[in-house]
């Protein structure tokens, strides 16, 4: 079952499976969080590529673990747990990276110069989901989520992001300095980079790490996750 709170309001079908109402538009993209419970199933649009990522559960079909996402078209998504699911239908690239906020109350705000975030953030089942925009060709900030920079407070979670328009990559640094990059990771669309940290006696550790963006820009959605699996 999902936890509370959330600041979502969900439509219930046949079955318990659920889906969040309205759907955040945005950049081309149709974004809703799906509930699947376990043996049930959810048909993705027709012709459609959708962006599945698995928050919690396990699915039958595709095969995908918690925390990956990736680009699917025609298929019959199955539950073999109760799970969490977030959906980004694609209806096609209008050219605006950066696209006003519409179907949710949400508003974007520049956290930093370059760094604009999406606000409030979407709480569902211990998750906080929002969405980025970085100017081109920017470093969205160094940081290991210990100590407080800027834009990046310091807080207890495991985020994953998830490029959605535009070029970026997720770049490690051994110290908070450019001039120690030791990873660069390309972000593909619709696909969640590898979780960056580990979890030590309940304690998450993540390496100094930044977003970049690349020539036009880039959009990507980030999942923080605040259920931090016990010791
Ligand atoms: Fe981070």
């Amino acid at each position: 079952m999902l936890r509370s709170p959330s600041n979502i309001r969900w439509k219930e079908y046949p079955d318990g499976v659920k889906l969040s109402e309205p759907a955040l538009l945005t950049s081309g993209y149709e974004m809703r969080a799906l509930y699947l419970p376990k043996n049930r199933e959810f048909v993705l649009g027709k012709d459609t590529k959708t962006i599945v990522a698995l928050l919690r559960g396990t699915l039958t079909n595709p095969s995908l673990d918690e925390k990956e996402s990736r680009i699917f078209k025609n298929e019959a998504i199955k539950a073999a747990d109760n799970s969490l699911l977030f959906l980004c239908r694609d209806l096609g690239d209008n050219g605006r990276i950066r696209d006003e906020l519409k179907g949710l109350d949400l508003e974007w705000i520049e956290v930093a110069k370059g760094c604009f975030r999406s606000t409030p953030k979407i709480e569902v089942d211990d998750y906080r989901i929002n969405l980025w925009y970085l100017v081109p060709n920017h470093n969205g900030g160094i940081h290991n989520h210990k100590e407080s920079t800027d834009h990046n407070i310091s807080e207890q979670m495991i985020e994953v992001h998830v490029q959605l328009r535009g070029k970026g990559w997720m770049v490690k640094y051994r110290e908070k300095d450019e001039d120690t990059e030791y990873e660069r990771l390309e972000m593909k669309i619709g696909v969640a980079h590898p979780v960056l940290c580990r979890v030590n006696n309940g304690k998450v550790e993540y390496p100094w790490h930044a977003y970049v963006s690349g020539p036009e820009g880039a959009l990507f959605i980030v999942f923080e996750d605040y259920r931090i699996p016990p010791v």
